[in-house]
């Protein structure tokens, strides 16, 4: 019944999630902000800058854009060095299973990742083939949940987002996926994607047929 799906990456293809949460969690602590899992939680499928916003909105002071661009260019500095030993062993269960699965269907495979890491992260795991399309988070003006980074990847693909599958495991991410008005398969807690339209623990119990 769909064409296309198109999937989120960190969370859902690999748990580069957690590197993101422990960069963001010392970040934070530099500047004196209490962060923890919960608050993670809402900066999941959030573009970098955006994140930082949110993070400092909590903070004792305020900061000029030179030093916001100093934090963020800093967190991403030791989130890097966390992933710089990723290889295919970080692949989620049933990630490549799920994307061969697509294709074997005869649907396209696509990527919306906000992050600017994504093609370097796609090559360590050795996964960078298995796409038709990855969207360049670099040409992307507004983040999740705008739909504008899933209209990209459909537009690309040539597929009408009615046609689309999108997975995701953030509640931004599902939002986006939703508003672009395509399908939303959740990976994660069903009480935190209440706005997916189905929900599974992970891409090991992906079944194309049942959506
Ligand atoms: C993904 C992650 C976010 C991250 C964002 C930007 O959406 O879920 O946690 O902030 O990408 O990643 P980047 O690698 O560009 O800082
Ligand atoms: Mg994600």
């Amino acid at each position: 019944r769909y064409k296309a799906v198109i999937f989120d990456l960190d969370g859902v293809i690999t748990d580069t999630a957690r590197y993101h949460y422990l960069a963001w969690k010392r970040l934070a602590a530099s500047q004196g902000v209490h962060f923890d899992e919960a608050f993670n939680e809402h900066l999941k499928g959030i573009d970098r800058m955006g994140s930082l916003d949110l993070i400092l909105a909590s903070a004792p002071r305020a900061y000029t854009p030179e030093e916001k661009l100093a934090l963020a260019d800093s967190k991403n500095a030791h989130y890097v060095e966390l992933i710089s030993t990723m290889s295919p062993a970080d692949l989620l269960p049933g990630a490549v299973e799920a994307l061969d699965a697509c294709r074997a269907a005869g649907l396209k495979v696509g990527l919306a990742s906000v992050s600017k890491n994504a093609f370097a992260v796609l090559d360590m795991l050795g996964i960078a083939g298995k796409f038709d399309y990855v969207v360049d988070a670099a040409r992307i003006a507004r983040g999740k949940p705008d739909p504008e980074i899933f209209l990209k990847a459909a537009s690309e693909l040539g597929v009408s987002p009615a046609d689309c599958l999108g997975v995701e495991d953030a509640v931004a991410g599902v939002a986006s996926i939703k508003s672009a008005g395509m399908t939303a398969l959740g990976i994660g807690d069903p009480a935190v994607l209440a706005q997916a339209d189905r929900v599974i623990a992970g891409l090991d119990h992906f079944a194309l047929a049942d959506y």
